[in-house]
């Protein structure tokens, strides 16, 4: 079975339905067909500076929200990417592969490097794809489950891979993306050009995960949609319907086309108040059960270590090959 890796940052204490239906649901049926490891990137989360309580906090939630959701940590290793040391380790190695000029251009970095302004940006915010890499270089994954934002960085750790491998001989599986178009970008609700994500303008334009179902219904009785009253999928003219449609049909499992029917001669109205129904059903449990997981957070914590015992043991074999290739002498 083919090998795969992915996590996400524990930077907010709930996920969004951009972070769910781009990732999480394809992690859960990935695991079908994959032997999969999902990690909590929590050394990436501190690019934010978050509080530390915070942060601890929200690594929890956010394994949580991983089994909640259907991972299977019997099948699958889940775990804390800081409870592995060779992710950091490696990325050491891959930064001295990776040219200063290639990092730059990273587009997450240069937006958010340009919102906050040479001084307050740090060097772990230019180096966070080669942790990335890292992550995923370590465990020889073929594939790497992500949304769209994520192309530049998974291009970025193929060319590390290529690049270590003909320098120093085979060591790398160079990874493929595996972006499924329909759920490779969820939108904002109130600014539908934009990508659904943590740091939007407006908390009404996202679905958090853990939100009350009162408060979903609302978000996404707001909507922005446009001066129209056909419900059809159009992401140019169209664009906040599209995305309504998207998640709509992600979510129940319809094709836009028996949407688009089924909705002819009904309002924008109608499909949002069935499109919340859709999304609070399919969101219920997994917050249910979230919140369950974190009231025992001892058997939590023990799953997450027996997760990383069985990444640890992939991991220390892959870094032990490249220390080693580099040319690090072993210690006797
Ligand atoms: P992060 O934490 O920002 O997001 C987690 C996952 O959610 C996807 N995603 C979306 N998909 C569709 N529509 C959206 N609006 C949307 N917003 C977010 C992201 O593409 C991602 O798959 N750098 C990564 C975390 C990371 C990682 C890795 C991923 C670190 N190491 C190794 C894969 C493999 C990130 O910041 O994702």
């Amino acid at each position: 079975r083919p090998r795969l890796l992915s996590g996400m940052q524990p930077t907010s204490g709930s996920l969004h339905l951009g972070n769910y239906l781009g990732a999480l649901k394809q992690w859960v049926a990935l695991q079908d067909t994959h032997e999969a490891l999902y990690c909590v990137v929590d050394l990436h989360a501190l690019t934010v500076a978050p509080d530390p309580a915070e942060l601890r906090e929200r690594t929890r939630w956010t394994a949580a929200q991983y089994v909640a959701a259907g991972i299977d940590p019997e099948r699958s290793a889940l775990f804390v990417q800081s409870h592995v040391p060779a992710h950091a380790q490696l990325a050491w190695v891959l930064s001295c592969l990776t040219g200063f000029g290639e990092a730059g251009r990273m587009t997450q970095f240069k937006d958010k490097s340009a919102k906050q302004g040479s001084d307050s940006t740090t060097v772990g915010l230019f180096t966070y794809p080669v942790l990335m890499a890292a992550d995923i270089l370590l465990y020889q994954a073929a594939e790497v489950p992500v949304g769209e934002d994520q192309r530049q960085h998974l291009e970025l750790t193929r060319n590390l891979a290529q690049r270590f491998n003909s320098r120093f001989g085979d060591t790398f599986v160079v990874p493929e993306p595996f972006i499924p178009k329909e759920t490779a970008k969820i939108y904002d609700l109130q600014d539908p050009t934009a990508k659904m994500s943590k740091s939007s303008s407006s908390p009404n334009g996202i679905v958090d995960v853990m939100d009350d179902p009162k408060v979903t219904a609302k978000k996404i009785r707001s909507a922005v949609t446009d001066t129209g009253r056909e419900v059809l999928y159009d992401p140019v003219e169209k664009a906040g319907v599209s995305n309504l449609l998207s998640i709509h049909s992600a979510l129940s499992g319809r094709t836009i086309a028996e949407l688009e029917a089924d909705f002819a001669g009904r309002g924008y109205g109608d499909l949002k108040k069935e499109l919340a129904e859709v999304v609070t059903d399919a969101l219920g449990p997994v917050r249910a059960r979230a919140t369950e997981l974190m009231a025992d957070p001892g058997a939590l914590d023990e799953l997450l270590a027996a997760g990383a015992d069985r990444a640890n043991e992939i991991a220390e074999r892959t870094l032990a090959t490249v220390y080693d290739k580099v040319g690090l002498v072993g210690r006797a």
